[in-house]
């Protein structure tokens, strides 16, 4: 009791993340943890769901922020960021805040873990006391980003411990003893599956209010002897308020595989049609996109990443349900500090998933209680894609192209993408289907004024976005359009043909292929931009053409940045220095822009 009335006079913690693909939101949730099990009060939160105007009267707050794409702010801390910039934020408002930054980037990128840094920057400036200097994790690390994970957080409970001595005094609970789970189920009885579903809204769609977007199409595209299945889907956003240009982005959330659903409802003895509702056992909300009460079926099916590859804090709460000792042993290696690379092995080279782990401790998973699945495993995280179409062009509808995920690993079972693979499966001859999604801006951005040609490089995939630009320029009037499609063969995926052809023939486009497959000697984009450089020149120094590459090629970029750069020094007679200087110029003034993935 003594106990308890000493920590009811500590500060709460707050940890506040920004993440994108979940990384972040596990390492928050991972602090979370941790400082439970000292006794210490704690809520977890997303920055944009904190109200960041109370952070004047916060004293110790813990930010984990992940940086992506060319050193941007992760969607779900955008406000937070803009709202942290503002002018008019006096320098000391942020002087009782004793504060620790921990970043999660990629120094293969060079702007590494840039939002850390530059947040770490900005609370200073704003008054704020640091703990510790920014922690900067890199995934690049040979041993992941825990390398500098682990340290700085031993670093920051010394630094709590040294500001709240009385916190040092009380016995943290035990690593064996699981903490309490964030929610607890309440089964119902009779409950009609009806009430189980999100309901419609009439607002913007959104990430917690998506639109189910009808499914109208869904076509392979590459010919059925060609390796690789690539999808054209349309989707009919009829009364969502759904508005897009060229450029943007649509996100949506996949569901994992019925039959991987019904395994998993099988060892962990659930019952799919069970109906719950979910209560948390602390201050965290409960997540708005799952509707109340719920199905298991739903919770399974739209919820749970059970196909993603888990993360260490999946194996250290696992072990706590393990009752035969040679599985506790493994996981508890597997979540240990000196496993690490064991866990590398088994998981992440060979992208186990964890409904695959699952399988190989199968006397724990009979013990897992239910009330922690949503401590266990993840949220699934929203999938994005390029638009494919204009509204210009097909009102009411939005198209997207994707390329089917599945490769080999030394698993026997191929390993399969979990939205792309949900998407193929997709058919809307077997009745009503429907995807819930929301559209984001893209980082293409196309001119506005009639005059500006544009030049496109978009290989395989990569052309989606280019697609709808030119839907849009059509429907604008906008005459100069180049593009370069590169794909293995023109017989197998050469994707729109007809489409580019039509174009073409309007004298609306000049396309230039490059079909790697169909000779002995390789030929790509990058060959293509170096055998046009004299029309590209011209529609560069003379009319401002503004240049685009998007596509998924590892090297392509690059290889395309380089043959424009020799574009430049032959028919520009520059030198080395002055074309790269060109072509910095030209990506800072946003006549270079590029999107691209892996
Ligand atoms: P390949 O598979 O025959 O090597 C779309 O995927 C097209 O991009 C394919 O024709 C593919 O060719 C090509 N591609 C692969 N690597 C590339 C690179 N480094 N630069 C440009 N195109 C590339």
């Amino acid at each position: 009791m003594e106990e308890n009335n000493v920590i009811m006079s500590e500060p709460t913690l707050l940890v506040l993340y920004g993440s994108q693909t979940g990384t972040a939101q596990d390492t928050a949730q991972r602090i979370g943890r941790q400082a439970k099990r000292k006794w210490l009060q704690v809520q977890v939160l997303p920055l944009d769901n904190y109200n960041v105007a109370n952070l004047i009267s916060e004293s110790l707050v813990v930010f984990v922020c992940a940086t992506t794409g060319q050193g941007d702010a992760p969607d779900n801390m955008k406000n937070f960021w803009k709202f942290l910039f503002r002018k008019s934020l006096p320098a000391g408002s942020l002087s009782r805040l004793d504060c620790a930054v921990l970043g999660l980037g990629d120094s293969s990128y060079p702007k590494f873990n840039f939002v850390a840094k530059k947040l770490h920057k900005r609370l200073l400036q704003l008054g704020a006391s640091p703990l510790l200097p920014a922690g900067l994790a890199d995934d690049q690390h040979d041993l992941g980003a825990d390398a500098v994970i682990d340290p700085w957080l031993t670093s920051l409970w010394e630094k709590v411990f040294a500001l709240y001595p009385s916190l040092a005094a009380v016995t943290p609970l035990g690593e064996d003893e699981p903490l309490p789970p964030t929610y607890t189920f309440h089964f119902l009885d009779d409950v009609k599956e009806d009430r189980c579903r999100i309901s419609t809204e009439q607002t913007v769609p959104s990430q917690s209010h998506p639109f189910p977007a009808k499914l109208v199409s869904n076509r392979r595209v590459t010919d059925t002897s060609h390796f690789q299945d690539v999808r054209h889907i349309e989707f009919d956003i009829s009364g969502s308020r759904i508005q897009f240009g060229a450029g943007d982005v649509v996100m949506m959330y996949p569901c994992n595989a019925p039959e991987d659903v019904q395994q998993f409802c099988q060892l962990l003895r659930l019952n799919p049609e069970a109906t719950f509702a979910l209560r948390a056992t602390d201050n965290t909300a409960v997540p708005a996109r799952l509707p109340q009460p719920c199905t298991v079926r739903y919770l399974v099916e739209t919820y749970l990443d059970i196909a993603a590859v888990p993360r260490r804090s999946f194996f250290e709460l696992l072990s706590t349900f393990a009752t035969n000792e040679l599985e506790q042993d493994k996981l508890k290696e597997f979540s240990s500090a000196e496993g690490q690379t064991d866990l590398h092995s088994y998981c992440n080279q060979p992208r186990r998933t964890a409904l695959e782990v699952l399988t190989d401790f199968p006397h724990t998973t009979t013990e897992i209680k239910v009330d922690y699945l949503l401590d266990l495993f993840p949220e699934i995280q929203p999938r994005s894609f390029s638009i494919a179409s204009s509204l210009k062009a097909h009102p009411n509808r939005l198209q997207i192209l994707v390329a089917v995920v599945r490769y080999k690993t030394k698993l026997y079972k191929p390993r399969q993408g979990l939205c792309s693979t949900w998407l193929a499966s997709l058919d809307p001859a077997q009745g009503e289907v429907c995807v819930p999604l929301w559209v984001k801006k893209g980082s293409l951005r196309f001119p506005t004024d009639t005059d500006t040609p544009v030049i496109m490089v978009g290989p395989g995939t990569g052309v989606a976005p280019f697609r709808s630009a030119l839907q849009e320029r059509r429907a604008e009037g906008k005459p100069e359009n180049v593009l370069f499609f590169g794909c293995r063969s023109e017989s197998k995926d050469f994707y729109f043909k007809s489409e580019w052809g039509t174009m073409m023939e309007e004298g609306h486009l000049k396309l230039f292929t490059a079909f790697s497959r169909d000779q002995e000697e390789k030929v790509y984009v990058q060959h293509r931009v170096t055998e046009n450089a004299e029309l590209l020149w011209d529609l560069i120094s003379n009319k401002h053409s503004c240049f685009y590459i998007a596509g998924n090629a590892k090297e392509m970029p690059a290889s395309v940045c380089d043959a424009l750069k020799d574009v430049f020094r032959q028919q520009g007679h520059m030198s080395t220095e002055d074309a790269e200087q060109m072509f910095a110029a030209m990506e800072k003034s946003g006549r270079l822009q590029s999107e691209t993935w892996s």
